[in-house]
């Protein structure tokens, strides 16, 4: 088999594996932003940067092992040279990560104003959950060490649901490629017409024109505050925050989610990336479907309808009124009179019980699931 070394360590390889596979195989960390697991690696933002004997610095995403090759992932021309990588992006925008520059006010009452406007651009909303800040903090990453010539830009705001503010985009492109390789929307892509890398739709529109159908895996793939939810922005800290993993309730794939709770309320909700079946991948309903727990008009208790009206019932009343209902229409039309409908928003076990009630004990086989097609 090939080999190479990795810090002076020989190391296999199979082809078709990059410098970063391997370092993560041996559990050496490597950091990361533009790279997106299982997507095919765009190299474009250079903090990945290892150094080889003759070809220098390297970027681990995108070089592939090759047999002979010599590599170190430390030392001081490593960390420099990463540096200098965090430095090009902090100052490709608006990277002022809650300093409030030439603020007058007070600190907080700049926060609390900035928080109040949803369109405001001196407040980040990612603050304190951004790989970017991460890493200026880890190198010690100098920030306005010169003038990129970016300029403000109002946050685009329109959309119910995503929040994009491309003054604080970087152009990694990992967006992009959730939207067309993990997701296969194909809905965004990078515009370079202009000269500078900008996020825009297949067909130049907005995206609710576009093939967007609102999944927010973009969103979960951003690095940055470029992209966030719009319910969730400006709501919640990353320490506030207690991450509860579970099922997604809406249909029978079964997603597994990461509930982003505050004060006992639901904020955010992402997939989870190790999780199977999705992956981290999740759909519209559920990303941002989580609203209707907290509705008024939910139905908490049993209702019975009533000469055309609905009236709140005991669960004994109603579990008697059920049974009574259903054994008058068996014995005046038989079982085959009875179907049932099971809820794609049901767990497996409660599905399996249906049909084993309307089987066993109903003697009919009318039984179907909403999710069956
Ligand atoms: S996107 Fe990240 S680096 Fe930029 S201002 Fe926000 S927190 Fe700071
Ligand atoms: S929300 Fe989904 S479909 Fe729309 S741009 Fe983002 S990844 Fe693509
Ligand atoms: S919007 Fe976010 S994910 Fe997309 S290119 Fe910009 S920084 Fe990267
Ligand atoms: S992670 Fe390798 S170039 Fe961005």
């Amino acid at each position: 088999m090939p080999h190479l070394s990795i810090n002076s360590q020989t190391v296999e390889f199979q082809p078709g594996q990059t410098i970063l596979d391997l370092c993560e195989a041996l559990s050496i960390n490597i950091p990361t932003l533009c790279h997106l697991a299982g997507t095919t690696p765009t190299g474009t933002c250079g903090v990945c940067l290892v150094e080889e004997a003759k070809a220098g610095m390297v970027k681990a995403c995108s070089t592939p092992a090759e047999a002979g090759l010599e590599i170190r992932t430390h030392g001081v021309a490593v960390r420099e040279a990463r540096k200098k990588a965090i430095e090009a992006l902090v100052a490709t925008g608006n990277h002022n990560c809650g300093v409030a520059g030439a603020m007058t006010e007070s600190f907080t009452d700049f926060q609390m104003d900035a928080g109040d406007m949803e369109a405001s651009y001196d407040l980040c909303p990612v603050w304190g959950d951004c790989r970017l800040q991460d890493l200026v903090y880890e190198y010690q990453a100098r920030t306005g060490l010169f003038d990129s010539g970016w300029k403000k830009e109002v946050p685009d705001v329109a959309n119910p649901m995503i929040v994009r503010d491309f003054s604080r985009c970087i152009g990694c492109g990992r967006c992009v490629k959730a939207c067309n390789e993990v997701q296969v929307n194909l809905a965004i892509d990078m515009d370079r017409s202009n000269g500078r890398d900008v996020v825009a739709t297949k067909e130049g529109n907005g995206l609710v024109e576009s093939n967007c159908v609102f999944c927010g895996e973009c969103i979960q793939a951003c690095p940055v505050g470029a992209l966030v939810e719009k319910k969730a922005q400006n709501q919640w800290r990353p320490w506030e925050i207690e991450k509860i993993r579970t099922t997604c309730p809406y249909c029978g794939v079964g997603c597994q989610q990461w509930l982003h709770v505050k004060d006992e309320k639901i904020v955010k909700v992402t997939g989870v990336e190790e999780g199977a079946p999705n992956k981290g991948r999740l759909c519209v309903k559920g990303r941002f479907g989580y609203d209707f727990i907290y509705s008024d008009e939910r139905i908490k208790r049993p209702v019975i309808r009533e000469n055309g009206e609905f009236k709140e019932v005991s669960w004994d009343h109603a579990l008697d009124y059920t049974a009574d209902r259903l054994k008058a229409i068996i014995d005046e039309s038989g079982p085959d009179a009875l179907a049932g409908v099971s809820c794609a928003r049901s767990i497996n076990e409660d599905s399996y019980q249906m049909q084993k009630l309307f089987r066993a004990v109903f003697k009919t086989n009318n039984i179907d699931h909403c999710a069956r097609t």
